[in-house]
């Protein structure tokens, strides 16, 4: 069974104070953190670039993953990487030629990642499967936390079955709409590693109590 991970996504953080909120997510038990770069034009948002991240990057130890929600992020990759971010995520969608930009991801020494969008059929990926170190299910539509899980069982069933097959199974990502109830119906399917935003920075109980519970749900409920 592969480790549940819980990597929380900084889209709800205080901005004014990135570098407390990182260091309190690293103490509350998460297994990363996840940067939502947006350019306003993949998305119908626009958040932060790599100097935002660089500028937390000494706030934290744990691995930094930087989802680009960008137009061409191949003219990108290069930056994010200097940042310290190491793993890369790009969108298939936005991606003309995904195997030399998933090479160019690992050539830069960072581990890569695609992200697919909900209508975006799991095929789009089978043959660069073996290239990937993760690969992100969306679900919900990407540019805004705080939106309702779509439920994509049979992609995640189909996604962790192609996973299963190579000799090196890369991790399944789920990335919106993760809460206390909804991870169990991502990791039921096959999912491994949870963002959660709103959920976890909302938590009445805290961070910690939030992270703790998200595993544990996740381990309860994972079907490979
Ligand atoms: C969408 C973003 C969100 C965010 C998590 O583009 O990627 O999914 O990180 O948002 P919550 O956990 O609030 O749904």
């Amino acid at each position: 069974m592969p480790d549940m991970k819980i990597v929380p996504s900084v889209l709800p953080a205080d901005f004014s104070k990135l570098g407390q909120e990182v260091e309190e997510l690293e103490q509350a038990g998460v297994d990363g953190i996840q940067f939502d770069v947006m350019d306003g034009h993949f998305v119908p948002n626009l958040t932060f670039g790599a100097a935002t991240i660089k500028s937390v990057r000494a706030n934290a130890s744990v691995p930094f993953e930087a989802h680009l929600m960008i137009e061409n992020p191949d003219d990108y990759l290069e930056e994010y990487v200097d940042a310290g971010c190491e793993m890369i995520i790009v969108h298939a969608e936005a991606c003309t030629h995904l195997h030399r930009t998933l090479s160019k991801i690992k050539d830069l020494g960072a581990q890569a990642c695609v992200a697919l969008n909900p209508h975006t059929p799991l095929d789009h990926v089978s043959n660069v499967a073996g290239l990937l170190d993760m690969l992100l299910v969306m679900t919900v539509n990407p540019g805004f936390g705080g939106q309702r899980y779509i439920e994509l069982g049979d992609k995640l069933k189909q996604a962790r079955k192609l996973a299963s097959s190579l000799s090196r199974p890369f991790d399944i990502e789920v990335d919106g709409g993760i809460n206390l109830e909804t991870i169990s119906h991502a990791a039921s399917n096959g999912a491994n590693v949870f963002i959660s935003g709103s959920t976890l920075f909302k938590h009445e109980g805290g961070k910690a109590d939030c992270v703790a519970k998200l595993r544990a749900n996740a381990e309860a409920a994972f079907t490979s």
